[in-house]
């Protein structure tokens, strides 16, 4: 174990900007960024591939028997490997983003993802977002920040980037997933999405990216 690395944990619910803004900080600070959902939702996929119940806890527990997900950085580019293929397109759909919040609440995933993050999080400066990060992945994080937006700001952001990657997707079917993600993340039995107890709360409705990239610079370099 090194010592010396300085991780930053990131959590917030769905479309708080969490990902390109984190990417960003990252970038800027010199750490890798780990986006920890992209594991969730490879358990996702690999379950709806194999016509697998994603709200089944035994059904999706068996999956785990035979599947690898590996993580893989590009030039900094985080790749998502499920049995060796790269489904870091096919994870970003709308039927993924479901099937990934349904199978982060079986508790046999989150153990089978736990070592995966820790390992990375213990060899490298890492900014790591995910929902439960600060409060059970990286409980010793130098910094723990919780993001956040109001639900139709965060639907709007994710609709937009819905609408450029070409889906064809209604705003109001965005905003009714988005809210039951949340509902389901924050309410289920094991590592709720909430903030940890010394977390920096940052609210990202009323700033734009460049606003959010700063105040998350700022909050990171008060508490190095
Ligand atoms: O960050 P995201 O939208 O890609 O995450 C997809 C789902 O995975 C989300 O609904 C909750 C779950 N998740 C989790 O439970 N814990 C994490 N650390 C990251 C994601």
């Amino acid at each position: 174990m090194n010592n010396n690395v300085i991780n930053v944990a990131i959590d917030g619910p769905a479309g708080a900007g969490k990902s390109s803004v984190a990417k960003a900080v990252a970038a800027k600070l010199g750490f890798i960024y780990v986006d920890t959902g992209a594991l969730y939702r490879a358990i996702g996929v690999n379950a709806l591939r194999n016509g697998v119940k994603t709200n089944d806890r035994s059904a999706v527990a068996g999956t785990l028997s035979d599947v690898k997900v590996e993580l893989a950085f590009v030039s900094g580019v985080q790749k998502v490997l499920l049995n060796g293929e790269d489904v870091s397109v096919e994870i970003r759909t709308p039927e993924a983003s479901m099937a990934a919040s349904d199978v982060s609440a079986v508790p046999e995933v989150r153990d089978f993802l736990f070592d995966l993050q820790r390992n990375i999080a213990k060899e490298n400066n890492c900014l790591m977002d995910g929902r439960d990060i600060g409060t059970v992945v990286l409980p010793d994080a130098r910094v723990k920040i919780f993001l956040t937006a109001s639900p139709e700001i965060r639907a709007g952001r994710r609709y937009k980037e819905l609408i450029e990657k070409g889906s064809q997707v209604e705003f109001k079917d965005v905003l009714e997933d988005l809210i039951k993600r949340d509902y389901n993340d924050s309410h289920r039995e094991i590592a709720p999405l909430k903030p940890a107890e010394d977390g920096i709360i940052i609210d990202t409705s009323e700033l734009d990216f460049e606003g959010s990239v700063n105040v998350i610079i700022n909050a990171i370099k008060e508490k190095m």
